[in-house]
């Protein structure tokens, strides 16, 4: 009888599971939203509106998006220039194999997947520099590929 209550329990505990792998924070707050992006297509990233050209934009008073392509074995731009006080949604995409974005010191963290877009919303503090690894294993050079957040 007490089956239902256990797997009610179970549910709890994946969603507050989940919750914790997709809330984190940097210095002030990162959140990091699993969202579904449009789909882009890893051939074309040249002609596409913004992976085209990647790179900051502002959006809003305090808002910025960033578009970081993550390739072996860079991200580019390097560094990404961000705001101080700001909030700054990164859109990540891969044109060729599976890589991370990780914010070092900090719980952002994302995959990303050729194909798909990853999105992590990012509140920026002081400035200060944060480096950005690649935490998926992604080929000869993964452990340096490398990049560099700079917060202005
Ligand atoms: Cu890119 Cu490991």
């Amino acid at each position: 009888k007490y089956e239902k209550l256990w797997l009610a329990l179970s549910l709890v505990l994946i969603l507050a599971f989940i919750a914790t792998v997709t809330y984190g924070a940097v210095g002030a707050g990162v959140s990091m939203v699993a969202d579904d992006e449009e789909p882009v297509n890893p051939d074309t990233l040249g002609d596409h509106p913004q992976f085209g050209e990647p790179g900051v934009e502002q959006v809003g008073e305090n808002e910025y998006e960033a578009y970081v392509i993550a390739e072996q074995f860079e991200f580019t731009p390097d560094p990404i220039v961000v705001p101080e006080h700001s909030t700054v949604t990164f859109y990540v995409t891969s044109p060729d194999v599976i890589h991370g974005f990780g914010v070092v010191g900090t719980n952002a963290n994302t995959m990303v997947i050729p194909g798909e877009v990853a999105k992590i919303t990012v509140e920026t503090d002081e400035p200060r520099e944060f480096g950005i690894v690649c935490n998926e294993y992604c080929g000869a050079a993964h452990h340096a590929m490398e990049g560099k957040l700079v917060v202005v």
